[in-house]
C-alpha cells in the first residue's frame, strides 16, 4: 500500500500545486494555519513558495478552525483559501465558504472527515499515518516544491515541524515513513546533519549550566530554566561546572568519565522526579542538525528550532515565528532569544502553581486531568500537560488531559503515550466524540487530540470520556487506579 499511496500522495501534491500556480498572480491567496510548531512552519512553506513564484500570498496563524475564524474568512477580500494544518476534520465548517464561493484548498495532516475533497492532500488519505509518517509540513513541502524549487530550506522547515509535533517516533528518536525520506534529501543536499547525542539545548557549543537550563524538549522539571538549579545539580555529580581559569566548561572540556557521570546523572535525576526509566533515556537520541545556522544559534538544532517557534505561538508571537520561519534572524534573533526565556519562565510558573493547587488534578481509572481554569492560558495548556504527563502524580498508562477558560469556551487538550497508542487507543476520535455530546467540537490524533466544550461541562465531559476509554481499551488493557 504504502507505495502505491506514495505515488497517489505525490500526484495529489502536484495537482494541488498546479491548482495554485492556475491562480492569477494579482489574486490575494488567504494561507490560514496553526499556532504551533508544526502550523507555523507549514504556513511559511506554502508562503515561501508561493513568494517565489511570484503569487501574492498572506499567512494567518490561528488557535484553530472554528466559526470566529470561518467568520473572519468568509468577510475577507481572498476568494482563494489555504488551510494549512487544519481543515481535514472540520469540513461542516468549511460550507459557510464555499458558500461564499471561495476556493479551498486543505493541506492537512489531521483525522480526515468524509467528503475527501479533490484539493484537499492528507497523508491519511493515502495511506500514512499522519501522527508520525508526515507532518503538516512535511505534506505543504510536498506541495511547495512543485511550486517553487528555489528554496532549499523549506525542506529544513519541514523536519522542524515534524519534531514539534514529537514525530521522531523510530528508534532512538529518530523520524520514520516520509519524514525520513524528507530529512535524506535535505542531508543530501547537505542541509542538515544527523547523529546520536544527548538531547539538551546547544550541548556542544554552551556552557554545561546553559545546555541543562536552557532545555525545553525534553523538558527537566526542576532544571530546565533555572541556572541555580543546574549549577547545583552538576556540582552534586562531582563534575566542576567552571575551568581553572573561571571561565564555564563545555561538552569539549570533560573527561569521557565525567561524560558519562554527566549522563548517568541526568537519567538518575529524571527517575527520581517520576520518569519511567525508558523515558529518562530518551534524552539521548537522533539529533537534527542546521549545519547553516551558527553553532550557538537556539536555531542550529531542529529541535530547538521547533520549540523556538512553538514558543512563539504559544505565546501569541505569531509574526516573529513567521519571521524566523522566513529565514530573518539579527532583531528577530534577539528577539526570539528573550520570547525563549519567557516560555521557560511561563512553563515554571504554571508548573509550580499545579504543584500548590492539587485541586487542579483529578485522577479518573482511565483519565486523568488538569484544570488550569482562568490560570493557564489556553494557548499553553498543551504544552503543559505534554510535560506534565511523564511526570508524578501522573501515568503514562491512562491518557491525560487539560482544561483551560478561553474566551468563550473551555479549550481541552489532551494526550496518550506511544504504549496506549499501540495498544489500539485513539484519542483524536474519542475526544471527537466526547465533545460532540456536550455541544462541542473536537479530534486530532491518535496520540494528541483537543476540542472546545461549551464552560461548565469540564466534570461531566471528563467522566463521559473515562467511559469511552473503558470501552474503547476494554478492561484489563489499561491497569485502572
Ligand atoms: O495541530 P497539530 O497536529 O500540529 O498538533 C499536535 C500537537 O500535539 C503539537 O503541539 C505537538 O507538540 C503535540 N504532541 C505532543 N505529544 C505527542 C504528539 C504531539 O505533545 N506525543
Ligand atoms: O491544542 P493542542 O495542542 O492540545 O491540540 C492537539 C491536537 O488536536 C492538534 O493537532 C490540534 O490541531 C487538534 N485539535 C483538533 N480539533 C480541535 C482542537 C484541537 O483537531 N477542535
Amino acid at each position: 500500500m504504502a507505495q502505491e499511496g506514495e505515488s497517489l500522495l505525490l500526484k495529489r501534491a502536484e495537482s494541488i500545486a498546479n491548482d495554485l500556480l492556475s491562480i492569477p498572480k494579482e489574486e490575494e491567496i488567504l494561507i490560514v494555519s496553526h499556532l504551533d510548531a508544526d502550523g507555523i512552519a507549514a504556513g511559511s512553506i506554502m508562503l515561501h513558495a508561493l513568494l517565489d513564484y511570484g503569487a501574492n500570498p498572506c499567512l494567518r496563524i490561528v488557535k484553530q478552525l472554528d466559526m470566529g475564524v470561518i467568520e473572519d474568512v468568509a468577510d475577507s477580500p481572498s476568494k482563494f483559501v489555504v488551510f494549512v494544518d487544519m481543515g481535514s476534520g472540520q469540513k461542516p465548517l468549511l460550507q459557510k465558504l464555499e458558500d461564499k464561493n471561495k476556493k479551498l484548498f486543505i493541506i492537512d495532516h489531521h483525522q480526515p472527515e468524509p467528503p475527501e475533497m479533490e484539493s484537499e492532500i492528507n497523508p491519511h488519505m493515502f495511506g500514512y499515518n499522519g501522527s508520525n509518517d508526515i507532518s503538516a509540513s512535511g505534506t505543504a513541502y510536498l506541495v511547495a516544491k512543485r511550486i517553487s524549487s528555489n528554496n532549499p530550506y523549506t525542506s529544513q522547515l519541514a523536519i522542524a515541524g515534524a519534531l514539534g509535533d514529537i514525530q521522531d517516533r523510530g528508534e532512538r528518536a529518530s523520524l520514520v515513513g516520509l519524514n525520513k525520506a524528507i530529512a535524506v534529501e535535505a542531508e543530501s543536499k547537505g542541509l542538515l546533519k544527523t547523529k546520536l547525542g544527548l538531547k539538551l539545548y546547544g550541548f556542544e557549543s554552551r556552557p554545561l549550566v546553559q545546555c541543562l537550563a536552557n532545555t525545553i524538549e525534553p523538558y527537566l522539571p526542576g532544571l530546565s530554566g533555572d541556572e541555580g538549579a543546574c549549577l547545583k545539580f552538576i556540582k552534586s555529580l562531582g563534575i566542576d561546572p567552571v575551568k581553572a581559569d573561571g571561565s564555564w566548561r563545555s561538552q569539549a572540556d570533560l573527561s569521557n568519565n565525567e561524560l558519562r557521570t554527566l549522563l548517568n546523572g541526568i537519567i538518575k535525576y529524571l527517575i527520581s522526579q517520576g520518569l519511567s526509566s525508558k523515558e529518562a533515556e530518551s534524552v539521548v537520541g537522533t539529533l537534527y542538525i542546521f549545519p547553516n545556522e551558527p553553532p550557538d544559534s537556539p536555531l542550529r538544532d531542529a529541535r530547538e528550532f521547533a520549540s523556538s517557534i512553538n514558543a512563539c505561538g504559544r505565546l501569541g508571537k505569531y509574526g516573529l515565528g513567521v519571521s524566523i520561519c522566513m529565514g530573518d534572524r539579527g532583531q528577530a534573533l534577539e528577539e526570539l532569544k528573550q520570547t525563549l526565556q519567557e516560555y521557560r519562565k511561563t512553563i515554571s510558573r504554571y508548573l509550580n502553581w499545579i504543584q500548590t493547587n492539587n485541586d487542579s488534578i483529578k485522577i479518573l481509572p482511565y483519565v486523568q486531568a488538569i484544570n488550569g481554569g482562568t490560570v493557564v492560558d489556553d494557548r499553553m495548556i498543551g504544552t503543559i500537560i505534554s510535560i506534565t504527563y511523564s511526570t508524578k502524580p501522573f501515568s503514562l498508562e491512562k491518557p491525560i488531559v487539560g482544561f483551560a477558560v478561553s474566551s468563550d469556551c473551555i479549550k481541552v487538550s489532551a494526550r496518550a503515550s506511544p504504549n496506549l497508542v499501540k495498544k489500539g487507543l485513539n484519542l483524536g476520535a474519542l475526544i471527537k466524540e466526547a465533545a460532540e455530546k456536550f455541544g462541542g467540537a473536537g479530534g486530532g490524533h491518535n496520540i494528541a487530540a483537543g476540542a472546545q466544550i461549551p464552560i461548565g461541562r469540564e466534570e461531566a465531559f471528563l467522566q463521559y470520556l473515562n467511559e469511552l476509554i473503558s470501552k474503547n481499551m476494554g478492561v484489563g488493557e489499561i491497569h485502572a487506579h
